[in-house]
């Protein structure tokens, strides 16, 4: 069992998906048939972190202490933490500090949606350096729109670099970022951006600076979906669809992690199902039920 904590950044205003995100929020918007913090959350729960900070705007707060509660429905302990205004990503490790108390972390931005064979292995690869810090890199069509690493032949970090108009390499920086216990103290030492904002680039150019910034590239095989705008949000809830229907199984499901990994028994498994029996969700984790070891 990993002492590594999860944070998962659910802040901002989600000014690009307005109207729709003007009453609520972004992360708890639909992707098909689960709200979208379901997504990250199960990337941190594949990791076997059980121990999780939210990080919220105080407005929103309430809504999602509404859905997830306290998380011990699922074996979870989720604290809650609010960060006052969006000053940036790196702004969380600062919002994190005391509740991390020298932890080291796995971050996860409340709107990226992961999915791939073999991520759980990928995941424990990257929680087992304890020193340092890991970035995931994804090949997308359009880098200039994210954080970008420049690797040597080796795969070896050599540069990071925030939105830039002339991209070193096709990889995107995702929104998942396993650091160490240093990151708060790091997020204290760095200059906001010109806009005004505590980078997580620059935040991971401390690690690069010293040497301990490991990118892991998450190849053909995964899917990184991003839901910034009206039109990609719904093609991360078809991608979903499309999967569940032609699979029969779910994906980002917290209620089959955990009875997965053990941390529920088969009664709460049970009772979970019932609370959701007038759905396709409930039916199929009544269908999980005696599973577990076959
Ligand atoms: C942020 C980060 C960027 C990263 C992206 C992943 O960008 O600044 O480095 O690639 O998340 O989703 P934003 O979505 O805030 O523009």
């Amino acid at each position: 069992m990993t002492d590594r904590k999860g944070l998962i950044l659910a802040g901002g205003t989600g000014s690009r998906l307005w109207p729709i995100t003007q009453g609520i929020s972004k992360q708890l918007m639909p992707v098909y048939d689960k709200p979208m913090i379901y997504y990250p959350l199960s990337v941190l729960m594949l990791a076997g972190i059980r121990d999780i900070g939210i990080i919220t705007t105080p407005a929103d707060q309430a809504q999602f202490r509404h859905l997830l509660g306290d998380g011990s429905q699922w074996g979870l302990r989720l604290t809650w933490l609010v960060q006052p205004s969006p000053d940036g990503l790196a702004q969380a490790y600062l919002v994190a500090e005391d509740y991390l108390a020298g932890a080291p972390s796995a971050m996860v931005l409340g709107d990226n949606i992961f999915f791939g064979h073999g991520l759980p292995e990928m995941l424990a690869c990257a929680d087992a350096r304890t020193a340092g810090g890991t970035v995931f890199g994804y090949r997308v069509a359009d880098p200039e729109r994210y954080g970008v690493v420049g690797m040597d032949a080796d795969g070896t970090v050599t540069q990071i670099v925030e939105k830039p108009a002339v991209p070193p390499s096709s990889y995107a920086v995702t929104g998942l970022y396993f650091l160490d216990g240093t990151a708060p103290a790091r997020a204290r030492s760095i200059a906001p951006s010109t806009r005004g904002e505590l980078e997580i680039t620059t935040l991971l150019e401390t690690y690069l600076d010293d040497g301990s910034l490991t990118v892991e590239r998450m190849g053909r095989g995964y899917a990184w979906l991003d839901t910034g705008t009206h039109g990609s949000l719904l093609d991360a809830g078809n991608f979903v669809r499309t999967l569940q229907s032609r699979q029969g199984m779910q994906t980002g499901c917290p209620e089959e992690i955990a009875y997965l990994q053990g941390w529920i028994d088969e009664d709460a498994l049970g009772a979970l199902a019932h609370r959701y029996a007038k759905t396709d969700y409930g039916t199929y984790l009544s269908g999980l039920q005696g599973t577990r070891g076959t």
